[in-house]
């Protein structure tokens, strides 16, 4: 199972959090993964500086945009395209 973590505090949420955690639903259903990633929202972290900030188990990713998040989660979750 992987986890995929998305900090939900409101410094991270409004530089591009909340679009992300949209994407990362949607590329997890298109990509049929529902069944081996979980998406979990978290609190500050006091790393607001480097953010948008999320985590895929215990790898911490930093300025994660929404126009450059599916890249990520497709090179982290090994998705080939
Ligand atoms: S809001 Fe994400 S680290 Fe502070």
């Amino acid at each position: 199972m992987t986890t995929i973590t998305v900090c939900m505090g409101s410094s991270c949420y409004s530089k591009g959090n909340s679009q992300n955690a949209e994407i990362i639903q949607r590329f997890i259903k298109n990509n049929n993964l529902t069944d081996t990633v979980v998406v979990k929202g978290s609190l500050c972290s006091e790393q607001c500086k480097l953010g948008p900030n999320i985590k895929i188990n215990d790898k911490f990713f930093s300025n994660v945009l929404p126009e450059t998040i599916e890249g990520l989660l497709e090179r982290e979750l090994g998705i080939n395209k």
